[in-house]
């Protein structure tokens, strides 16, 4: 201790887990490869790129770029066989890729990194990496999208209560409901598809952030690499992680679409709901209480939410203080997406397995349907249209009769016509018509309502949209 070697190979507040003092826990900080070993392919791809452009423009040669690629090659395959050892001492994907190349070829290595800084080649590794998470969340989407289709055809005059506040509102049916869900998930495809957009330019090029001197062509690697074009400004190339931030975004708003889907699923499997049934698959057992049947999955698709909500509030936190161009601070971006992309994956499919195995109970939905007197919107439009009241007085007429069969304890339909017209002299027994709820649905014909017919229509703009 008294000559200080002691406190270097192991400090007595903090080193008890460090081995060999403060270069460790440097090294523990400073290392990505733990987590960003995850864009080897990506790495590779943008290797090959700048190497082909290089040699086109007369940086590199043409045997120094042959040799480039076989060696990147063997790399990929080392990896995707797991041979290749990963070094931390060697800090990120890049560099462990580097230095591999160079045992395996020589100096021919050095000259891959001329014209490119780390800076813009994690942009690129990164920016690859999301852009295929987004096409394969776009996919993952339209797969639950055309589950709920299945179930909205199947279900387009099933009667089920509509809800506000989770009281009894208006009947509508469980296929309209079904393709509500399809709205919210086509819009969150809508963002993807944006989002894969917007961010379809290459960063490669743009070097540690000033650009380059060497007459580099950033279009053809962009091309090479299937951007659209170049980003247009190396400082903020550099800098920026909007495209991360963007998939959080998205990841995050369709979490909780997914979130408000499973709040649905575990209240109407529930004994007192019982409006559905969950497959098997989908569910699990109590160790003690036999009769019990859990919706786990939906569950965890509930709580999935928070994680991912939790990687965008962390992602935003990092960058919000960051002066231009790249400060390390931004290697925390990685872990907060890959999470939430493995969490959103994962909850997509299972939601679109539950929604593809579920059973509909029908006969329970349209019991439910009929109490709660959730037709007295129809006695009171039925009044303005018929018995000529404005609405504000058949709201109230209305309302008596709910007291009414409240205190009788029936529905509004029991209700008979005399005690009806001892209410309102106004009705006649034209009334029972809409007083249920399949004529409360059919009724209901207005651009994107709950009638059957609607539902319909609504199904095939979506089938014609996939
Ligand atoms: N591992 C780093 C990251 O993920 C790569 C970029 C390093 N750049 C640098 N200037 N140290 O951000």
């Amino acid at each position: 201790m008294a000559d200080g070697t002691d406190q270097k190979s192991s400090n007595q507040m903090w080193g008890g887990r460090f081995a060999s003092g403060p270069s460790a826990i440097m090294e523990e900080i400073n290392a990505s490869i733990g987590f960003d070993k995850k864009l080897y392919a990506q790495d590779i791809r943008g290797s090959m790129a700048h190497a082909a452009m290089l040699a086109s423009k007369g940086i590199i040669s043409p045997e120094d770029k042959d040799k480039i690629t076989d060696g990147l090659n063997t790399i990929l395959s080392e990896i995707e066989s797991g041979r290749f050892e990963f070094s931390r001492k060697l800090e990120d994907i890049h560099m462990n890729i580097e230095a591999r190349l160079a045992t395996l070829i020589g100096p021919a290595a050095g000259r891959l990194h001329t014209a490119r800084s780390r800076n813009d080649q994690v942009a690129l590794d990164f920016r690859l990496w999301v852009k295929e998470e987004l096409q394969k969340t776009e996919g993952m989407l339209t797969a639950l999208i055309a589950a709920f289709l299945d179930r909205a055809e199947e279900n387009a005059d099933t009667v089920m209560p509509g809800f506000t506040h989770l009281q009894t509102a208006q009947p509508v049916t469980f296929g309209h409901h079904c393709m509500a869900y399809v709205e919210m998930f086509g819009r969150d495809r809508a963002r993807v598809r944006h989002a894969i957009e917007h961010m379809d330019e290459s960063p490669i090029g743009a070097a540690a952030l000033a650009g380059t001197g060497y007459p580099i062509d950033r279009h053809m690697t962009a091309t090479a690499l299937g951007f659209r074009e170049p980003t247009r400004n190396s400082i903020d190339t550099v800098s920026d992680r909007d495209f991360a931030l963007e998939f959080l975004s998205i990841a995050s708003i369709c979490a909780t679409h997914l979130s408000r889907l499973a709040e649905e699923i575990v209240i109407w499997s529930t004994p007192q709901f019982g409006f559905i049934r969950l497959s098997d698959a989908f569910s699990t057992g109590s160790s003690i209480m036999p009769q019990k049947k859990n919706p786990d999955a939906a569950e965890l698709v509930r709580a999935k939410t928070g994680r991912i909500n939790g990687s965008l509030i962390a992602l935003l936190t990092v960058m919000k203080g960051l002066p231009l161009a790249y400060s390390k601070d931004m290697q925390e971006d990685k872990e907060q997406v890959f999470d939430a992309a493995e969490s959103l994956e994962l909850a997509i499919a299972a939601m679109t397995g539950m929604i593809r195995d579920l059973e509909v109970r029908k006969d329970r939905m349209r019991a439910a349907a009929g109490s709660g007197y959730s037709t007295a919107t129809d006695l009171a439009d039925w009044l303005v249209r018929e018995a000529g009241l404005p609405f504000r007085d058949a709201h109230h007429v209305t309302g008596n009769a709910v007291a009414l069969a409240e205190k009788k304890g029936c529905d509004l339909a029991d209700l008979s016509l005399e005690e009806l017209q001892a209410i309102h002299p106004g009705i006649t027994k034209g009334v029972f018509d809409v007083l249920s709820v399949e004529a409360s649905v059919a009724s209901r014909v207005s651009f994107g309502g709950t009638a059957p017919s609607e539902v319909k229509k609504q199904i095939a703009w979506w089938r014609g949209r996939n």
